[in-house]
């Protein structure tokens, strides 16, 4: 397994991280034991940076990953690093309130997370979205907090723009920005990421698959359950399906030519952006997983990511990432 360094001051991960948030939420019905196996395999292959949040299926996901990690191996047990999102308010019907970034927040969200996971420690600890109404410095003080008192490792931030990367950075040492990052979602490169690299922080990507949409899987017709994000995201409507998923054939024709797979097209082009990123790859079963996997056996060169990028230009997606009131949440937006 390749070896990446989340920024100046953060810890050597794998080149690829597996995202769990899949297995308990927000794309469907996902299988318990198939999702244990898919962690299993993930680190079996030498993933070692296992991504969740505490709002992912409401401490589902956490507790999930702790039987994971008690049921593995013990060597590969010991070199999995945690990366936990807090903050999400959520009402018992599963609907998303807002975001708590208070100091006592954070350390309540904290302590429920460490209980769940089963660890004395979390590896990287962030707020999925600011909250609007605490200085960020507050926010990012009470993990500085916790990670004096060895409870947090390293601090992360998500979804954040260049100001508030710059203000999180000047309370305590940032590890990583967690953010979307693909061949449709572009929009960090104007000044996101060169804030981010300039700062020594490194950038773990999501939806570097566009959810699914650009795996090179999701079909024209296909139908989606209740409560399947994607069922009220933008980019997977109508007229907009229908153009996102022009754009993936005429990937699939790149990744016909090289004899390797869309989505390991998709993940191969978000590795090449540079040795500061890592992909969080959201495969829920071991299939998935492999042919991720074999994303870091593709090399592109400037031929091909030449064609890549005339294949799927700069902006070329129809509709936001996300919907209306959720793209208020996102500071990296403003
Ligand atoms: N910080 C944030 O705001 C934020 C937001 C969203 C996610 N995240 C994190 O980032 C992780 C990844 O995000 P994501 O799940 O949206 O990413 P993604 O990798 O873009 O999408 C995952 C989806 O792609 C499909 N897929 C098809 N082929 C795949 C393959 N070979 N490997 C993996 N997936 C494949 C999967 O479908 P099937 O399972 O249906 O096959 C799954 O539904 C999440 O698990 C979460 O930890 C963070």
């Amino acid at each position: 397994m390749r070896i990446r360094t989340l920024g100046t001051t953060g810890p050597q991960v794998s080149a690829l991280g597996l995202g769990c948030m899949g297995m308990s939420a927000l794309y469907g019905e996902a299988d318990r034991a198939e999702s244990i196996a898919t962690i299993h395999a993930a680190l079996d292959t030498g993933i070692t940076l296992l991504d969740t949040g505490d709002f992912y299926g409401m401490g589902h996901n956490e507790l999930l990953i702790s039987e994971a990690l008690r049921t593995a191996p013990a060597a590969s047990r010991e070199q999995a690093l945690t990366s936990v999102k807090f903050g999400a308010l959520r009402t018992v019907e599963g609907g998303f309130t807002g975001y708590d970034g208070r100091p006592d927040a954070v350390k309540n969200f904290a302590a429920y997370s460490l209980q769940r996971l089963g660890a004395d420690h979390i590896d990287l600890y962030r707020i999925a979205r600011v909250d609007p109404d605490v200085p960020v410095e507050e926010t990012v003080g009470a993990i500085a907090e916790l990670v004096a008192a060895g409870h947090v490792r390293h601090i992360g931030m998500s979804e954040v723009g260049a100001e508030t990367l710059r203000r999180a950075a000047a309370v305590a040492p940032i590890a990583d920005l967690q953010i979307e990052y693909s061949l449709i979602s572009r929009g960090i490169e104007d000044e996101i990421l060169p804030t981010a690299r300039e700062l020594g922080i490194g950038v773990t990507a999501y939806g570097v698959l566009s959810r699914g949409l650009i795996s090179g899987h999701f079909t024209r017709d296909r139908q989606l359950s209740p409560g399947d994000f994607r069922g009220i995201s933008p980019r997977f409507q109508g007229e907009n399906l229908q153009h996102n998923l022009d754009l993936v054939d005429a990937l699939r024709k790149i990744a016909e030519q090289k004899g390797v797979s869309v989505a390991q097209t998709a993940i191969a082009w978000v590795l090449s952006r540079g040795e500061d990123i890592v992909p969080l790859i959201g495969a829920r079963t071991r299939e998935r997983l492999a042919e991720a996997v074999g994303a870091l056996d593709v090399t592109l060169d400037d031929a091909d990511l030449t064609a890549i990028e005339q294949a799927v230009p700069v902006g070329a997606a129809a509709g936001e990432r996300y919907p209306a009131a959720q793209m208020a949440h996102l500071d990296s937006e403003h």
